[in-house]
């Protein structure tokens, strides 16, 4: 039986939050776990030096990103996880999408577009401070999916309109050869995950500087979760936990009884943020420490990551190389 091909990629480029956890890691594992596909998770690594410039910075990235991974729960022995540098068959993939881009296609992207917006609005030249990187980004990216012939592929809000691109650039290939050399890809997102509330009751992002790291030991963590923003009503008064950035956070991580014992003192009154916010670390810590002792373990232990990346690099390359032998075949260069 030939499982349908589910595949995504992580881009390192910080530190996870909450929001990534419940946004994104959580929901991936959950798909990538579930063993109704063959599923592939890699960490591109290439698309990071648009923006990562430190070596160390993007080696630790790299690292932490595995183990962040590794640590929330996945199996390498189920999900096969791999670099993308390790794969340099996506580079000959890409330059063969190139020449079936449309540069047309790649104005119209929503990151391009949005940093050129940005330099209109400081009366900077259009294409101020963006490389060929961020342009052809959409490319690269679907030079990750197509070589794996990704059936579909799990991903943010934000990186649907780049998974549409691959289809369209795959659709060109197929037509001008043809045949059914690429896979069409789907796109997949997740309309039940949670909006994560940051400390300040935006959406928890790491530009908004209100965003809770995942792998906070336990003393800043619980510096962290008592900077969360609340109203200034006393101990006595009686507090409405639906509009409590505390409260919010606190759903995600209490079972239900839990969560009507304390929307019950809420409502009480004679209980003070520093209370409702003491809760708040008992079940965060609860489920993170696990998760949160593990990654530090690999963390110190890089050698154990390298190893697993080594395996899942030559496992990707060999259905790589395959692919890759395919296309060149079915260009003419061969
Ligand atoms: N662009 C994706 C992001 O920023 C990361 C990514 C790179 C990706 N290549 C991919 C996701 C291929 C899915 C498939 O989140």
């Amino acid at each position: 039986m030939n499982k349908k091909v589910l595949l995504t990629g992580i881009k390192p480029t910080a530190v996870p939050h909450l929001g990534n956890y419940f946004g994104a890691i959580k929901p991936a594992l959950s798909l990538v776990s579930n063993g109704d596909y063959d599923a592939r998770l890699f960490i591109a690594d290439y698309h990071s030096i648009n923006t990562i410039r430190d070596p160390e910075l993007l080696r630790q990235y790299v690292y932490e990103v595995a183990a962040t991974w590794l640590s929330c729960g996945l199996d390498p022995e189920k999900v096969l996880l791999y670099r993308q540098s390790s794969v340099p068959e996506t580079l000959e993939l890409n330059i063969i999408l190139n020449a079936f881009t449309a540069k047309g296609l790649m104005n119209r992207a929503h990151a391009y577009k949005a940093a050129v917006d940005r330099n209109r609005e400081k009366d900077n030249p259009d294409d101020h401070g963006i490389n060929m990187g961020l342009y052809t980004y959409p490319i690269l990216m679907a030079a990750d999916i197509l070589l794996f012939d990704a059936n579909y592929v799990p991903v943010g809000k934000d990186q649907v309109q780049h998974v549409e691109m691959a289809c369209d650039i795959a659709q060109a290939i197929n037509h001008n050869y043809g045949k059914e050399l690429l896979t069409i890809p789907e796109y997949i997102i997740d309309e039940e995950t949670q909006l994560v509330v940051g400390m300040d009751g935006r959406k928890m992002s790491k530009s908004y500087g209100n965003s809770i790291e995942l792998f906070l030991k336990e003393k800043p963590l619980k510096k962290t979760l008592n900077k969360i923003v609340t109203n200034s009503q006393e101990i006595e008064e009686p507090k409405d936990p639906d509009t409590c950035n505390v409260f919010a956070l606190y759903k995600l991580f209490a079972t239900k009884e839990q969560q009507n014992e304390l929307a019950a003192k809420y409502r009480a009154g004679g209980m003070g943020w520093g209370h409702a916010k003491s809760e708040l670390f008992e079940v965060v810590n609860a489920e993170l420490q696990p998760i949160r002792d593990k990654y530090y373990d690999l963390m110190d232990n890089k050698d154990y990551i390298d190893e697993v990346l080594k395996k899942g690099a030559e496992k990707a390359r060999n259905i790589a190389a395959q692919k890759i032998l395919l296309m060149r075949k079915a260009i003419g260069i061969d």
